[in-house]
């Protein structure tokens, strides 16, 4: 029997594989997705998969699909869960999940496992996809089968069996990190009465420490799409990766928030994603100049109902198509420049322009105008106040009767 395990190299996954091959004796091919969680948690991530027992290590770099068929495709619906999370894992695991399925498709694989617990949303997002796409293929969810509570005995079930694994017992976090964000949950976090301390974060600087000058981009769009950072062209990659760095400095991009987790209880993370808070803030000031009244109210609730699309595991449904579709067709006048203001953790769109843009200063403008009758507004108000006229009225007879 074979089983194609999403491995990270991290002390879970590494103890996943001994684990898998003694409860279910069966060969262990491990699966690394690279999403652009860095060079750090990728090297040697091979040699230690072997180290662990694996018969093979399939990197498969999904930092370009990633990018292109999933984040700027979401940032076109607006996407936010609840209010605030830039949704940075919930993105990543059904690209993830795919790749996982081609190389167990490819190598014949019977079975599927991955690291997740028991207790998370991340397990339904594999599961949800190897569904959709290998129904035929068994899943192990090692978390939710073995009596393993805690990173010590992880570490010593490593130690008995003589396998190397780098991963200290000192490490309090649990982090996810890719192109799109890194999230912190767990230590002192998990009591929502303690701030976060400064080991949280790693992506941004501290607000109060970041650099006293602000600093301008200007982000040129198409269709909905970023196409340059100050006149300089940038594939989606690239663009993230380069905004990212330098909304980073400045301090942008921090969220420490509760969510409601899909599987009922809530959880505290401290996420970093500097080019998504840039780039939402970027593409909604151009929103603003170019869609009317009546769509940019429907793209608001198009982004909240893709927000939880995107969380609980959904991208391989009928229903991502349609969204994306709308979305689509939404962003197709986002054409243009914004200039976005990074200064000690904010980030404020100050300057927007669009060839598509249908804002008027000759309608809009306090002082005297030509295209505009405001004697027009007194029938437009009658009539759009005559069920509240005629309430009144109706009130007003019975109290005197
Ligand atoms: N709470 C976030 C979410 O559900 C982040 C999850 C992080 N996952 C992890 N395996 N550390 O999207
Ligand atoms: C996990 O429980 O595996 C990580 C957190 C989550 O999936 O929500």
């Amino acid at each position: 029997k074979k089983v194609v395990l999403a491995y990270s190299g991290g002390l879970d996954t590494s103890a996943i594989v001994p684990w898998l091959k003694e409860n279910y004796d069966c060969e262990v091919v491990a699966f690394v997705a690279d999403v652009g969680q860095g060079e750090a948690e990728l090297e040697g991530v091979e040699a230690k998969a072997i180290a662990s027992g694996a018969s093979s290590c399939h990197i498969v770099d999904l930092k370009e699909r990633f990018a292109k068929e999933v984040i700027y495709p979401t940032l076109k619906t607006g996407a936010i869960y609840e209010g605030q999370y830039l949704l940075g894992t919930a993105l990543a695991r059904p690209l993830i999940a795919e790749a996982q399925v081609e190389v167990a498709k490819k190598v014949g694989a019977d079975a599927l496992a991955h690291g997740c617990t028991g207790k998370g949303n991340d397990q339904v997002r594999f599961e949800s996809a190897f569904a959709a796409l290998a129904p035929e293929l068994t899943v192990i969810a090692p978390w939710r089968e073995w009596s393993m509570r805690s990173r010590p005995e992880l570490l010593a079930y490593l130690t008995e069996r003589n396998i190397p694994c780098s991963a200290s017992i000192t490490k309090i976090y649990s982090r996810d990190a890719n192109l799109w964000h890194i999230s912190t949950e767990g230590g002192e976090l998990e009591d929502p009465w303690n701030p976060p301390s400064a080991q949280v974060w790693t992506w941004t600087t501290d607000p109060e420490q970041a650099p006293d000058q602000a600093q301008n981009l200007m982000l040129s769009f198409a269709n909905g799409e970023l196409t340059a950072i100050d006149g300089t062209p940038y594939a989606p990659v690239a663009a993230i990766e380069h905004l990212n760095h330098v909304a980073g400095a400045h301090g942008v991009g921090r969220l420490d928030m509760v969510e409601n987790r899909l599987v009922g209880m809530k959880s505290r993370g401290c996420y970093e994603t500097p080019a998504g808070a840039v780039l939402m803030a970027a593409l909604q000031g151009l929103e603003s100049l170019v869609l009317d009244r009546s769509v940019l109210d429907y793209r608001i609730r198009l982004g909240h109902e893709f927000a939880q699309l995107m969380y609980d595991g959904r991208w391989f449904t009928p229903l991502r198509h349609a969204m994306l579709a709308a979305a689509e067709s939404i962003a197709e006048p986002l054409t243009g420049d914004v200039v976005v203001k990074l200064y000690k953790g904010t980030v404020t769109v100050t300057q927007k322009r669009s060839p598509n843009s249908l804002y008027s200063s000759a309608f809009a403008t306090f002082d005297e105008d030509e295209v505009y009758n405001q004697q027009h507004a007194e029938g437009f108000i009658r009539l759009y106040s005559l069920a509240s006229r005629i309430r009144a009225l109706h009130q007003q007879a019975g109290e005197q009767s």
